[in-house]
This record gives C-alpha cells, structure tokens and sequence, in this order.
C-alpha cells in the first residue's frame, strides 16, 4: 500500500488508473466537516461546490452519519422483490413532503431523469419529448438527449430520437413546441449547470398549462434545486406548480447516492416489470435519506438557504467589478455572470481558500452547504472581491 498522504501521490496513482473523463483540480479532498473541506497538506477551504449540490447538510454531518453507521449493522441491500422498514417510511414521507403519489427509487439524476422520461412515455403513449437550451439532465442516453450542451452531445450521437430543445424563459416558443405528439416537457426551476439562470414564474406557470391542456406531462428536474437549496424544499413549491413527475437525487440521502422519480397521484401504479434498479430503494440510502428530511425540517434549511441566500446574493452584488455582467440565483444557488472566461478566477478562490463551481463557461457558481455561517459567507465575499477586482 503506498503512503496515500500528499497531494501528488494521490494525483498520480488517480491519474494512472481513472477513466480520464473527469477535468480535475490539483488538490486531493481528504475530509470535511459543515461548510469547510481539507486537503491532503491539511489546507482548509470553505466549500462553496457543496459536492456539486449533494452537500446540503454539510459534510460528515453527524445525523447522517449516525443513520448510516446504524442502518449497516442491521441491513445495508434490500432489492425491491421484498419489501423493507426504512424504504416503506421513506416512501411515504417523501409523498408527504412533495404531495406527488408515488416513488421510484434510484440511485443519482440521470436515472431519476431517465426514469421519469421512460414514463412519460408509458404514460402518454406519445414519444416526443421538450427540453430546453442550457438544460442539463444527465449523461445516460435518455437523459444525455436532453441535456442541451453540444460538448456532451455530440460524441455519442445519434443520440434518442423525438427530443427538441427550445430557448429557456420563451413562452412563444414553448406555445409553438408542445403538441398532441409531445409526451413530456421536461425543465429546471433554476437552470444549474447552464448558467444559474432562475425560471420566469409566467413561463413555468405556461408550461403546466400547455402541458395539460394538450394531453403532455410535466417533468420538473429538481436534482440540483431541491432539498431546500433555494429556500423551499423545493423550487416547484415557489410557483405554486404541481409536476406530472419529480426527478430527485443529490442531496436527497444527505451525500448517498441515491435519487428518485415522483408520479403524480393521478396515475395509479405503472405496471409490473416495465422498469427497475438492484440497488434502488435499499435501506442504507432510504435510512440516511429519513435523517437528512428530519434534519432539514428540524434545522429549518429551506428558510436558512433562504434568508442566507438573499444576504449573499446582495452582498455579491455590490461588488464593482467591470468582470462582472451580473448576479443571478434563488436562495442559496448562486451565479456570477463573468464577461470572461470563470476558470483562471476559480482557480485564484481556491488559492484564497474558497471552492466554486463553474456554469458553463462564464459562470461562478455558489453551492455552499445550508448549514454555512453568515461569517463563513462574508469571508467568500471578501475573496471574491479580491478576485475579481484584481
Ligand atoms: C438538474 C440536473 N439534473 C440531472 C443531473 C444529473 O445528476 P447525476 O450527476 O447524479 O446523474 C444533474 C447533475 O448535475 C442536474 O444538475
């Protein structure tokens, strides 16, 4: 076993042995705590990447980890030919907490998305399917087609037949792109990995209308906005809208994988055999999954993020930079529209100890944990004015 205790070391043996899809930083995350990360030399950074939108909680976050601990002493794999405690009371809770029907259970958003694409389907027996520009989904087939972003698209084409991609916020074009043939629009709250770009409630309110006045279902991806991100526990519940299907997944199991397809109740149970997952639903997922619902609810994170979020997206705001083309967001998912390229000012944060996340190429995004303090909030405004007013 080598001495896996400097950044280099790490580096090198990953980069010998990982597929090479992934664009990696230079620096080995060994362990977290709340909103802050360390590396392998022990440098501390506060985590505004938030695991990419699966640390809503905060890292090692001792309800979870206590859920974990416990539940894999008494049953870690359960496939969905039984049936189990901990999956049957995350089932329910999670109809509660959304008002949907149903669950299927998964383990990350593609397959969330994926399955609520094959449903859609099943469901209307029509196969075409709305997405939209700088909409991001996922990367399995169904999902990938409709992803909008051409660098993920292309080398795997010809990808699902039947998707078209129409301009976000474009009530016209949205009139003009749902027919009779549509199965699904499937659409962000907030697009995330396209830019942090907040829906228009007329334009989301359409959507379900067109989608139920011609026959088509409404697939609302919450993978990155729900779980009280944007200061409810989901963005949905913003606009007062009602999804056909949920697609769920990141911080849904407190950092577990895991993710999920809510069913309208409207629909009664699909049938037997049409869909499936060995893993979905086990107990170790469901049981971290019941921890982070109770802790969100206890800890009130929805109104934190949201609170929070206002007090960031303000404070962001006054800077005065001529980089900077705007700030957008809703609670506690945050952009700065750079009119340069974000990669070269990521990297200078993380320097000052400050991890973000690009969206697209001019985008700074802030996914911090919920659980951050104000005080943790206000030293990233300092670094981000350092940044960017050179
Ligand atoms: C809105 C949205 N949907 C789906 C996905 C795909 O999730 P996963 O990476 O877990 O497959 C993501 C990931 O960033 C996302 O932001």
């Amino acid at each position: 076993m080598e001495n896996l205790s400097d950044t280099s070391t790490i580096q090198a043996l990953e980069d010998q042995y990982t597929s090479g899809v992934y664009t990696k930083r230079p620096v080995a995350i060994v362990r977290g705590l709340g909103a802050h990360l360390w590396d392998a030399e022990g440098r501390e950074y506060i985590d505004c990447a938030g695991g990419q939108g699966t640390a809503n909680l905060g890292h090692a976050n001792p309800a979870v980890a206590k859920a974990i601990a416990d539940q894999a002493q008494v049953l870690i794999s359960c496939p969905e030919m039984f049936y189990n405690d901990r999956r049957a009371e995350l089932e329910q809770k999670l109809v509660t907490l959304t008002g949907m029907g149903r669950v299927f259970l998964c383990n990350s958003g593609a397959e969330a998305v994926e399955s609520a694409l094959k449903f859609a389907r099943l469901l209307t027996g029509r196969t075409e399917i709305v997405a939209t520009m700088r909409g991001f989904h996922g990367r399995t087939m169904g999902a990938l087609s409709a992803t909008w972003e051409k660098k993920y698209r292309e080398p795997f084409e010809p990808l699902i037949p039947g998707f078209t991609h129409i301009p976000y916020n474009d009530q016209e074009a949205l009139s003009a792109a749902v027919t009779d043939k549509t199965a699904a629009v499937i659409l962000e709250v907030v697009q995330g990995e396209g830019g942090v770009r907040p829906g228009d409630p007329a334009y989301l309110r359409l959507a379900q209308e067109l989608c139920r006045t011609r026959g088509a279902l409404l697939i609302i991806d919450e993978v990155q906005t729900g779980f009280g991100r944007t200061g409810r526990l989901f963005a949905h519940q913003h606009f007062g809208l009602e999804p056909d299907l949920l697609c769920l997944a990141k911080s849904i199991a407190g950092g577990l994988p895991m993710g999920a397809a809510l069913i309208h109740s409207k629909f009664g149970p699909l049938p037997q055999q049409v869909h499936g997952s060995t893993f979905g639903g086990n107990p170790l997922a469901c049981a971290a999954s019941l921890a982070t619902l109770e802790y969100i609810e206890e800890n009130h994170l929805p109104e934190r993020a949201a609170e929070l979020g206002e007090w960031f997206m303000g404070a962001l705001a006054r800077i005065e930079s001529p980089l900077i083309r705007e700030v957008r967001g809703l609670g506690l998912i945050v952009g700065i529209e750079l009119k340069q390229k974000v990669t070269p000012y990521l990297q200078a944060l993380m320097a000052e100890g400050v991890m973000a996340l690009p969206a697209g190429l001019t985008v700074m995004r802030f996914l911090p944990p919920l659980v951050i303090t104000k005080d943790d909030l206000s030293i990233v405004v300092e670094k981000v004015t350092k940044v960017l007013e050179g």
